[in-house]
């Protein structure tokens, strides 16, 4: 396990049933059912490849826990949880558009276009916990959300950055804002793209509001 994969753990709350969407290995779910996390998880992948391996790594132990489904999303499963991650952002929010039942709980990483994803939740979900964690030099966003019946208000950088991230910054946050600090001053030097200095402008105000880059 990652610390990628181990934060996804942590994150998913106790549920009587929890869906791994774009399950690929299974470990997420597996390590959920080894915890007592929750009672049964159904493993979704639209790849069979992919979901062959996640049968595959299913202890014996487990099988009365689990159920194996080869489709496209969430599609008419109902459960109180769902983990989507590693996988695009627009992916994730085509997956939740077409949930029959959208869950209770989400715990998403997107790999891309996380403000979308925070767009998207804000209309049917609150956003509880959303940060930035590095592991192996990558950054990835992790997003804790609940279903709720009135939508949220996010500013423009709450909606770049996330709220946690924001209220209580961590190091892995401080230095991803750090290298994109750097990385944006680098490509400005050779270009005057405004799109670039405006994304430049956020990350400055991020670093601004979070205390500066100590
Ligand atoms: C990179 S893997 C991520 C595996 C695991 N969730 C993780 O975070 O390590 C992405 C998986 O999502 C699956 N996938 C992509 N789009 C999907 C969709 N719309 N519905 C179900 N599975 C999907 C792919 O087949 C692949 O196995």
């Amino acid at each position: 396990m990652s610390k990628r994969l181990d934060k996804l753990v942590e994150l998913i709350p106790e549920c009587n049933s929890l869906a791994d969407v774009g399950c690929d290995h299974g470990y997420v779910g597996i390590e959920i059912l080894r915890q007592n996390k929750a009672d049964d998880v159904t493993f979704i992948d639209v790849s069979q490849l992919s979901l062959d391996k996640a049968r595959r790594n299913c202890p014996e132990e487990l099988t009365d826990k689990v159920g194996f489904v080869c489709q496209d999303g969430l599609g008419n499963i109902n459960v109180d949880c769902a983990v989507i991650a590693g996988m695009g952002g627009l992916e994730i929010i085509d997956i939740l558009d077409r949930a029959v039942f959208p869950p209770h709980m989400l715990v998403l990483q997107p790999n891309r276009n996380a403000v979308d994803v925070r767009r998207r939740l804000a209309r049917d979900y609150r956003i509880q916990y959303d940060r930035m964690i590095c592991d192996g030099g990558k950054f990835y966003n992790m997003i804790v959300a609940e279903l709720c019946n009135e939508p949220m208000q996010l500013t423009e950088l709450q909606e770049e950055f996330g709220i946690t991230n924001l209220l209580a910054p961590t190091e892995d946050f401080r230095l991803y804002l750090r290298t994109e600090q750097t990385k944006l001053t680098q490509i400005l030097k050779g270009c005057n793209d405004p799109k670039v200095s405006g994304r430049l402008s956020l990350v400055e105000q991020a670093i601004a509001i979070t205390g500066g880059l100590q």
